[in-house]
């Protein structure tokens, strides 16, 4: 089936306002649902933009009921690992039963096709690298246990009442879209990239790499870098792929990790700066090395990430924040 219109729900936020940009150049016709706790309304890259919590059952039913959409692509979440166990309430209960929500909505409206944004924090520790879908799910933290009882939801929906999903497990998000006035903001930031980049160009004082302790070829952390653009294209291909199979799950990464040093020379060549980082304790939870095994991805959904090359990656993050230091207005 061919699609045109689509609700994005968490499209102002990082991850989501670059699937809009995508999915407008590809021709469709985008609708933003958020709540903008974490998302930003100048990350706004859609036709019409509905300002709601998904927390707010009446008025999500009443949203979805004044429009047909041809899927439903799901963002919104709280998605800070730490913050998560210091304090999972609120992880249960915005990201589940915000998305017991959107599917009670979507039953009773007859919305039947859903694309959700899952995390390699499913898997929990590594037993086998790099991970593929198969691999266990031990999720050691509140952050990953709320997104794998999303996805047992869904796959519990499909099932009964016939709702169609796939559950795409990204693994480190990166990039962005410079010329199209987009990147990564979050606050607080806990991503790599964003905060070398920050500290090479005296945004922030400090830069800390937790762990150089760890069995790995330097000692720091090992993670695997997909382009948010090369998400997107998951997206609507994964959509796609509901037409034949109902129910999907597949994992987003380029299969190729770097470790955190090798992130921060990265940086220290692009932009010309000597940065020397402060080591910190290891992160609790935090494994020595997550790398996609996304040859499913490839094949089945004839999705190859073209965007995702680390170099690249980090000349477009300089160039975002020397042309919007403070990111984007609040
Ligand atoms: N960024 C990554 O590296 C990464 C990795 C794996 C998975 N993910 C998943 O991808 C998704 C997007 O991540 P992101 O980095 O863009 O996060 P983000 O915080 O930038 O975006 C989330 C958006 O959802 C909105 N939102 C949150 N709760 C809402 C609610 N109750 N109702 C309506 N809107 C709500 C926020 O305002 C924000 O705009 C999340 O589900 C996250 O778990 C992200």
């Amino acid at each position: 089936m061919k699609i045109s219109r689509v609700l994005v729900i968490g499209g102002a936020g990082y991850v989501g306002s670059h699937f809009c940009l995508f999915a407008t150049k590809n021709g469709l016709d985008v609708t933003v649902m958020d709540n903008l706790s974490k998302g930003y309304r100048s990350a706004l890259r859609c036709s019409e933009f509905i300002q709601a919590d998904l927390l707010d059952y009446d008025n999500v039913l009443m949203r979805f009921s004044e429009h047909k959409y041809d899927a439903i692509f799901h963002f919104a979440a709280n998605c800070l690992v730490g913050e998560s166990v210091l304090d999972p309430a609120a992880y249960y209960r915005n990201n589940v039963i915000s998305a017991y929500n959107m599917l009670e909505a979507m039953k009773a409206t007859g919305h039947d096709k859903v694309i959700f944004s899952s995390t390699c924090a499913v898997y929990g520790y590594p037993k086998k690298l790099p991970l593929c879908e198969d691999h266990p799910k031990e999720p050691i933290s509140p952050y990953g246990r709320t997104k794998l009882a999303i996805e047992w939801m869904l796959e519990d929906y499909n099932k009964a009442y016939g709702i169609k999903s796939a559950r795409l497990r990204y693994f480190n998000a990166a990039g962005c879209e410079p010329d199209f006035g987009l990147g990564e903001d979050h606050r607080p930031e806990t991503h790599l990239v964003p905060n070398v980049v920050r500290f090479a160009l005296k945004l922030s004082d400090e830069l800390t790499i937790f762990g150089n302790d760890y069995p790995t070829r330097d000692g720091t952390c090992i993670r695997d870098y997909i382009h948010v653009m090369d998400l997107a294209d998951a997206h609507l291909k994964a959509c796609a792929r509901l037409d034949t199979v109902p129910l999907i799950r597949f994992n987003l990464g380029t299969g190729a990790g770097f470790t955190n040093l090798e992130v921060v020379d990265s940086v220290k060549r692009i932009s010309g700066v000597n940065i020397v980082p402060k080591f910190g304790p290891r992160r609790p939870g935090d494994p020595a090395e997550l790398v996609a095994d996304a040859s499913a991805a490839q094949r089945d959904l004839n999705w190859k990430p073209t965007r995702s090359d680390l170099d690249s990656i980090v000349k477009e993050v300089i160039k975002w924040f020397s042309t919007c230091p403070q990111g984007y207005p609040s």
